[in-house]
């Protein structure tokens, strides 16, 4: 017997679908509700609204549960790497040898970047932040691959996904050589994926740049703890610009945009900028606490809360865990770190934030290695949305080959009614 929900409007009774998911989240189907009833359903910021079925990713908010295509977080962040989980997003299983082997040839043979490309960037001031300037970037992909905007088949697909993935690090190292004012380099295609990243970033001249193999495994597991998260911010904004069938680049570019963003994936900049301004100003966190829960200062707790996370997020103990290691293992005692540590007590014991379920988030300890690898603060956010790649690519894909219409959500209306036109010698 099929499941349905029942609402009564007006004394007129409309009954509505249930959808089950194969985690048992339970949906009701309004799409027939308009048609029926002539109500539309109201909720901005669409906390209580499904904007799709997607088969990539789950999370449980209450038990502090991720998976990517049925693998827990945990033994992804453990046992993959992350091309290995682009793959698994993208594709929807674990690559073997050859799958991978494979997969990374077609990135790599796609991995020249235009020169163009540097008249681009070479318009931007140093002092422009690299997420807008990566965001344009990618936006500009499409003036240099014309053939990635109308694909329909899963083969043109492919070559719009390859080529975005291959291109994207090399942007996004882009903007860090922009902002030091040095040479802009490709990727050595001898590489692996991250270290060619690190090396982009961070070489010297024409000094090889040394691996560290620390850095190397710590960014790797933290381009992978960033990869996907179902239907966030940007990931939304990902696939309702790609419904409009913009092309995957314009997507991906509209994509960092909303990450740009200090609700979102700017947070991780924003928790460093207030960890340091809790540090200059003597260290007093039970100050910054009271500053948080007062209504009338703007001031928010920065990486802690979060919208569907109503317990710990399981990307943030293992951060907070990979944090000590790299630390200790690169020889490094950042204050900012004990700080950090005594905020989460103070906070996670505080009433304010026990009633309304605040933890810390993802983005909490998240710029505490980054700043230990060297990493500028304002290249954070470009950290994560190079992770968030392969999670945004796959929601794209996924909502493309299940051809889901144009999103273009209703409104209630609460302006003036109809009033006739005053001319101005009227008004
Ligand atoms: C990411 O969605 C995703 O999956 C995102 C992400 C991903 O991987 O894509 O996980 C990445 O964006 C993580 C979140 C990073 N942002 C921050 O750390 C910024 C600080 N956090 C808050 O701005 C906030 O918690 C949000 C934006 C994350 C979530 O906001 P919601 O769900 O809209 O919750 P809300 O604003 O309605 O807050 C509910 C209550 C309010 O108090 P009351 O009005 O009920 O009294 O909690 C309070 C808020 O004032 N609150 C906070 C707080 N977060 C919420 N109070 C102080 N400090 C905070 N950080």
């Amino acid at each position: 017997m099929a499941k349905v929900a029942t609402i009564e409007i007006e004394g007129k009774k409309y009954e509505l679908p249930i959808v089950v998911g194969s985690e048992n989240e339970t949906a009701v189907d309004i799409t027939q509700l308009r048609s029926q009833s002539g109500a539309i359903t109201l909720d901005p910021g669409y906390k209580n609204t499904g904007a799709c079925e997607s088969a990539i990713t789950f999370l449980d908010g209450e038990k502090g549960i991720l998976r990517y295509r049925g693998y827990s977080i945990e033994e992804l962040a453990e046992k993959a790497d992350f091309l290995e989980v682009a793959y698994l997003l993208i594709f929807g299983e674990l690559p073997n040898k050859s799958q991978l082997d494979n997969f990374y040839t077609d990135i790599l043979d796609q991995s020249i970047v235009n020169e163009d490309m540097k008249t681009v960037i070479k318009g931007f001031p140093e002092s422009a932040h690299p997420m807008g300037v990566l965001s344009s970037l990618t936006s500009a992909l499409t003036a240099f691959n014309p053939k990635s905007v109308n694909v329909d088949s899963e083969e043109e697909m492919y070559r719009a996904i390859v080529k975005i993935l291959a291109k994207f690090p090399v942007l996004a190292a882009w903007t860090l050589r922009k902002k030091k004012g040095e040479d802009l380099l490709n990727r050595d295609t001898n590489l692996g994926y991250v270290e060619s990243l690190l090396r982009m970033m961070f070489q010297k001249g024409t000094k090889p740049y040394k691996q560290n193999k620390t850095v190397v495994d710590a960014l790797d597991k933290l381009l992978i703890l960033h990869a996907d998260h179902e239907q966030n911010c940007s990931t939304s904004t990902v696939r309702i610009v790609g419904s409009s069938h913009a092309g995957l680049f314009a997507s991906i570019s509209a994509g960092v945009s909303a990450l740009w963003g200090p609700l979102h994936g700017g947070a991780n900049q924003a928790v460093i900028e207030m960890l340091e301004e809790i540090k200059a100003d003597g260290g007093d966190t039970t100050k910054f606490i009271n500053k948080a829960k007062d209504k009338d200062d703007p001031f928010r707790l920065m990486g802690f809360g979060h919208r569907v996370y109503k317990n710990f997020d399981p990307r943030a103990k293992i951060i907070k865990k990979a944090a000590d290691e790299v630390l200790a293992q690169l020889g490094v005692d950042d204050p900012i770190l004990e700080i950090a540590k005594g905020l989460e007590k103070v906070a996670l014991e505080d009433q304010y934030f026990i009633d309304r379920k605040l933890y810390p988030n993802v983005d909490f300890y998240s710029g505490i290695i980054y700043r230990a690898m060297g990493i500028p603060t304002e290249m954070f956010t470009v950290m994560f949305a190079v992770g968030r790649l392969p999670g945004w690519i796959a929601q794209w894909r996924e909502m493309r080959l299940r051809k889901e219409p144009i999103g273009r959500p209703r409104q209630i209306y609460i302006g003036e009614t109809q009033r006739k036109f005053k001319m101005i010698e009227n008004r």
